[in-house]
């Protein structure tokens, strides 16, 4: 029974912190983790590499149906191919917001995502996994920053990475992103009814943690 295996959504924009925030939560609970941008993502890359074009919503989603995908760790690996320092490239993220906006492609991933369920629980991250893929989810979470507050996160991720991009550019990738993701036709980005929500501008990592945390279980005393 599905029911019986918690689910804890986190769902934002782009350069939210989501990633990070699903990533400790799952950490600190001892649960799954589902990445579903990351199938977009590598979607987007298989389809590439197909040389399927990306606005033949049929043909990426029979991509994404066979695809041969594989999580090991902090690895992700694509038909035999390491693919982790791709998948994560800011032009990737594009390509995969706009595969992500064909219904068929969503239709094709929708089993692969559900498969991630499993005991003790799961911590998924996405746009739309309160909203569509586990509208059941024990606690739905909504993140929020402003578009400035995630570009200079971004930015200065990027530095870290050695990589230079300029605030502006990166903020106005942002603002195409979330446009493109809030106004597709279907799932698109918006919180569940039934959503918290947090916006995590001014809060550390580990103060965000600790708010889900609160949430998830009343009562945990805060750091
Ligand atoms: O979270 P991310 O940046 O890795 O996601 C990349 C793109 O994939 C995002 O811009 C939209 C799409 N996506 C989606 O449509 N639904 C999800 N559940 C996750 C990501």
């Amino acid at each position: 029974l599905p029911g019986a295996v918690p689910v804890l959504a986190v769902d934002g924009p782009t350069a939210s912190g989501k990633g990070t925030l699903a990533s400790q939560l799952a950490q600190r609970l001892g649960y799954h983790l589902l990445d579903s941008g990351a199938l977009y993502r590598a979607t987007a890359l298989a389809a590439q590499e197909a040389g399927v074009p990306l606005d033949d919503g049929e043909a990426v989603a029979a991509v994404a149906a066979t695809m041969a995908l594989r999580f090991d760790g902090d690895t992700v690996w694509l038909a035999g191919q390491d693919i982790t320092d791709p998948l994560r490239l800011e032009s990737t993220g594009g390509l995969a917001s706009k595969v992500s906006a064909h219904p068929p492609v969503r239709q094709a991933l929708h089993a692969l995502q559900l498969s991630f369920r499993r005991l003790p629980g799961l911590v998924a991250d996405g746009r739309d996994m309160g909203t569509v893929v586990f509208p059941d989810a024990a606690l739905k979470v909504f993140l929020t920053a402003s578009a400035e507050e995630r570009a200079q996160r971004r930015h200065k991720q990027l530095l870290s990475r050695g990589v230079e991009a300029s605030i502006d550019s990166l903020c106005a990738d942002l603002r195409a992103r979330d446009d493109r993701d809030q106004n597709r036709s279907v799932a698109p980005l918006k919180p569940a009814k039934d959503a918290h929500l947090l916006d995590n501008s001014e809060l550390s990592i580990e103060d965000s943690v600790a708010q889900v945390l609160s949430w998830w279980q009343p009562g945990t005393p805060r750091q």
